[in-house]
């Protein structure tokens, strides 16, 4: 990267360690209630490809393993509030025992359109396990199963949060200055 990450991130949030032990002990709670259930985790894209990957290898229990697209910010940090999905080649969630894992949940307008659709389509249940929660920012009745952690109503990015496609690759949560977005006249208010 050209940019050193002090010229992008106010703070971290969350670091490396803290995500990893936190991984472990929602990994644990995971496996003790789907223990002998059929297990699908259902990662959706893009936001959620580095928690799933480290989700999927903490967990102890046999699972299967698909994916979706869901989009509603695009580049930017205002949600349209339409969101667009798109499922996996061959992923069919028939009768099948759900858990979507999640980078965040902001408005919670992305599961919610997503949970619908897996229950619509015949799935036998379906949870929640998100990454990151923001409650104060939900405009929908939702409550995830699963939180690694609640968060103020900050813009992060890191551990597969991005701003403008950018900054995923961080391996914490980091708080971004508001000078990063301010200048491109958006608004801390809105989006992850
Ligand atoms: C982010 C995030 C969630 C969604 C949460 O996705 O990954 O899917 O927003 O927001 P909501 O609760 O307000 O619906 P985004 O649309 O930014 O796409 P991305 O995952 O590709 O970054």
């Amino acid at each position: 990267m050209n940019e050193d990450i002090t010229d992008v991130i106010e703070e971290v949030l969350i670091s490396e360690d803290e995500i990893k032990s936190r991984i472990a002990e929602m990994a644990e709670e995971i496996g003790r209630d789907y223990h002998g259930k059929d297990l699908c985790v259902l990662s959706v894209l893009s936001g959620s490809f580095i928690f799933a990957a480290d989700m999927v290898r903490a967990l102890k229990i046999p699972v299967k393993v698909s994916f979706i697209f869901a989009s509603s910010y695009g580049a930017g940090t205002e949600s349209s509030g339409k969101v667009d999905i798109i499922k996996g080649k061959g992923f069919d969630p028939k009768g099948l025992d759900i858990l979507i894992l999640e980078d965040i949940v902001d408005t919670g307008r992305t599961l919610t359109a997503i949970k619908k659709l897996l229950l619509e389509e015949g799935a036998k249940s379906v949870e929640i396990c998100t990454f990151l929660d923001k409650p104060e920012r939900r405009v929908v009745d939702l409550h995830p199963k699963y939180v690694g952690f609640v968060i103020p109503n900050k813009f992060v990015a890191g551990y597969g949060l991005d701003y403008e496609y950018r900054y995923r690759q961080f391996p914490f949560v980091g708080i971004l200055k508001p000078e990063m977005y301010e200048q491109r006249g958006s608004c801390v208010e809105e989006g992850n």
